[in-house]
């Protein structure tokens, strides 16, 4: 297959992530042809100029259509702020493009399905950037659950904090604006329900609630302005495989840097995993003698499937950016038609009905449906 011909609208923070990948697919794997990255389009087009010449791009362009709407471009890697997702997707795929886009899928259901639709009769591949499922670590916890290690799972819980906006008196910012969508539940929780989207598959009904730690901010040159959606969203589940579960998330959680705590609990054990020590997992089986029974820390290494592609020697670690890394390769995988381990655009209105289903239970006060 000749080297996929790139298009990356966006260059911050997940813009570099995207690059970074682009650029180290081919000599990491070396099993795919070089991608050609073609084009780069920014806000300006000063700046798309300066980041593409920094990320290796070939041409650079302020408006971000003329990258859709070129012939050498295959692919479009989309890092803009939620409200761009759907408008640049749908158009990426309407012109025949390949898109791997970043979460969440959209800022609104309408939206969301949407995409979905356009995905479905393009006939093309579309890819969510969830990679927190790509570490090699949680594709061992899916093994360890498919080899039946911690028997019947009955209950998982997630909690993700950060603590970003934890001071009371940072600034007002668009992400304490009602037009950034719930607050922590569609900016956060989305990662969690990924997760166990890719360890069990469906949610079937939620109780959701959140909560506004600070109910103002100080706005830039004087004054407060009224903090209009919440920082913390927390929220009981009930899985389709007949799994309890809770998840919670909190981004004025002080102390958390990058916490996404993983507990899944069967009736034979328990395995745990956490993304601020993201090389580890922690088994617990009822294997041996009660007297020695107790947790191990298991630490990725190259037998665990890709960490050996980055590295030959265990102990070494992975980071997040080599997590985008795998997630490009499995859009390559998906581009190719062969197996991958992607969330596609129906697991993502699937993420997205259970977000719109917590925020529906918050505001009526009790279980809702999370399905179709
Ligand atoms: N997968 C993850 O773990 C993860 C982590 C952080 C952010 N994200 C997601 O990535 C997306 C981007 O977040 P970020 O933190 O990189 O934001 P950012 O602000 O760092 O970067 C966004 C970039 O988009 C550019 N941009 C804005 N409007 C544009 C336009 N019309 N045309 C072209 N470029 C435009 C901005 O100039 C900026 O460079 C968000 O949807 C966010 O939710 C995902």
């Amino acid at each position: 297959m000749a080297g996929l011909g790139v298009g990356l609208i966006g260059t911050g923070y997940m813009g570099k992530c995207h690059a970074l990948a682009w650029n180290a697919v081919a000599p990491v794997y070396g099993d795919v042809e070089r991608p050609r990255l073609v084009m780069l389009a920014e806000a300006t087009a000063e700046l798309a100029e300066r980041k593409a010449a920094e990320f290796g791009f070939e041409t650079a362009t302020g408006a971000w259509q003329e990258l859709i709407d070129n012939p050498a471009v295959d692919v479009v890697s989309i890092t803009t702020p939620n409200r761009f997702h759907a408008q640049m997707a749908i158009s990426a795929l309407k012109a025949g493009k390949h898109v791997w886009c970043e979460k969440p899928m959209a800022t609104s259901m309408e939206d969301a399905l949407a995409m979905q639709a356009a995905w479905r009769s393009s006939g093309k591949a579309a890819v969510l950037g969830y990679n927190y499922i790509q570490n090699p670590a949680v594709r061992l916890i899916r093994k360890l659950l498919a080899a039946g290690t911690l028997g019947t799972v009955n209950h998982v819980r997630v909690e993700m904090d950060e603590d970003f906006m934890a001071d009371s008196e940072a600034p007002f910012t668009v992400r304490n604006e009602g037009s950034s969508g719930y607050g922590a539940l569609d900016d956060f929780a989305v990662h969690p329900l990924s997760l166990l989207r890719n360890l069990f598959g469906g949610v079937s009904r939620v109780f959701g609630d959140m909560a506004k730690p600070y109910p103002d901010r100080p706005v830039a040159g004087g004054g407060r302005r009224a903090v209009e959606n919440y920082d913390i969203a927390t929220a009981l589940l009930h899985l389709d495989n007949g799994a309890s579960g809770f998840i919670t998330v909190n981004r004025t959680a002080w102390g958390r840097k990058g916490r996404i705590q993983l507990q899944i609990f069967g009736d034979r054990g328990t395995v745990a995993y956490d993304q601020e020590r993201l090389n580890e997992v922690q088994l617990f089986t009822r294997d041996g003698p009660a007297e020695t029974q107790g947790f191990r820390t298991i630490l990725t290494a190259p037998v665990h499937a890709p960490y050996d592609k980055f590295i030959p020697a265990a102990g070494h670690s992975l980071g997040f950016n080599e997590l985008k890394i795998i997630e490009c390769r499995e859009l390559i995988a998906s581009i190719r038609g062969e197996p991958s381990n992607t969330l596609d655009f129906d697991d993502g209105v699937a993420i997205e009905r259970c977000v719109h289903a917590i925020a529906r239970s918050f505001k009526e006060g009790g279980w809702v449906s999370a399905g179709v």
